[in-house]
């Protein structure tokens, strides 16, 4: 059974890009392996502590002869190690905060970086133990860094590669939302763009799975996106939703969070505009996409 283990980080709740793309990349997950085991942990939310003296001395004493204080210390750091090694599929929500990554995920970082468990060093330098993984960085970033001058700037994709690959992970692929501070349509439009690069990757990193199941309700047989509404079904997927122009554009004008979407169907779908209502009331077969 493949277990996921899905991080997110940023300090923004709510109105996070990073953890909404996420949330769409756990659902293809699940679609492509929907027996899976899935932890998540919001790292903003349940910050782990930053590591302190008790951690840095604990990490040097034989087990037998460690304090009260640096037992508790490596024992969260070994649980938070043991739910990364059992995963195969690991997803990392990033914001870009400060040029660099949350305090928070540096503190997780801190925590499943040890010599022995995580990597070791033998005579050919540093290896990391951390292997078989797929990982996925979801990162969101106010600029835009991807290209042009700004690209030195980035502190936060060079780092986690580098990261990563110390531990073990190399095959990491990396969607990016950028350009989320230069107002809510380009935000919303990084956002789809992101969403799509997720269904994408869900392709690459799955091809049989994913060439043969699919999405059980969206689209329907013969029917592409383009025609047809996602409410012309039952149960949509988040990522299904968020790549709606029409519910882009509502989220971009009413801040829905993409939690809220679900539960708010019924009544998003009810403050479309009468030519969208008809739209979905003529049924998928002769809709049209407004985009
Ligand atoms: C405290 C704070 C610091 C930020 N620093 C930067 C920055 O240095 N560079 C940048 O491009 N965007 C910066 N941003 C903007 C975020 O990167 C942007 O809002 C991004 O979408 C955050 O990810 P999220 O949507 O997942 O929360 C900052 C945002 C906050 C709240």
């Amino acid at each position: 059974m493949t277990s996921i283990l899905l991080l997110t980080s940023s300090p923004r709740g709510g109105a996070s890009h990073s953890t909404r793309v996420a949330a769409g990349v756990l659902e293809e997950l699940r679609r492509v392996h929907p027996q899976a085991s899935v932890i998540v942990r919001d790292l903003a939310k349940d910050p782990v502590a930053h590591i302190d003296e008790d951690f840095v001395t604990g990490i040097f004493v034989p087990s037998d002869r460690l304090n009260e204080e640096q037992r508790e210390r490596l024992a969260q750091s070994d649980a938070l190690i043991d739910e990364l090694l059992a995963a195969d599929v690991v997803v990392i929500a990033v914001a870009m905060i400060n040029f660099g990554i949350p305090s928070t995920l540096k503190a997780w970082i801190d925590h499943v970086t040890r010599a022995g468990r995580t990597f070791q060093y033998g005579e050919s330098g540093p290896r990391g133990l951390v292997t078989g993984k797929q990982v996925i960085l979801v990162e969101a970033k106010g600029g835009v860094y991807s290209e042009g001058p700004r690209r030195e700037l980035d502190h936060v994709t060079p780092y986690l590669l580098q990261l990563l690959a110390f531990l073990g992970m190399t095959d990491v692929k990396v969607i990016g939302i950028e350009g989320t501070a230069l107002g809510p349509e380009a935000a919303e439009r990084a956002v789809g763009t992101g969403l799509e690069r997720a269904i994408e990757l869900m392709r690459e990193l799955t091809p049989d799975a994913a060439a043969t199941t699919p999405p059980p309700h969206w689209p329907p047989k013969g029917r592409t996106k383009r025609n047809c509404m996602p409410w012309c079904h039952s149960e949509p997927t988040i990522a299904e939703l968020l790549s709606d122009p029409i519910v882009r554009a509502l989220m971009a004008a009413d801040r829905v969070a993409p939690e809220e979407l679900r539960a708010n169907l019924a009544k998003i779908a009810g403050t479309l505009e009468p030519q969208h209502r008809e739209v979905r009331q003529r049924g998928c077969s002769q809709a049209t996409s407004p985009a």
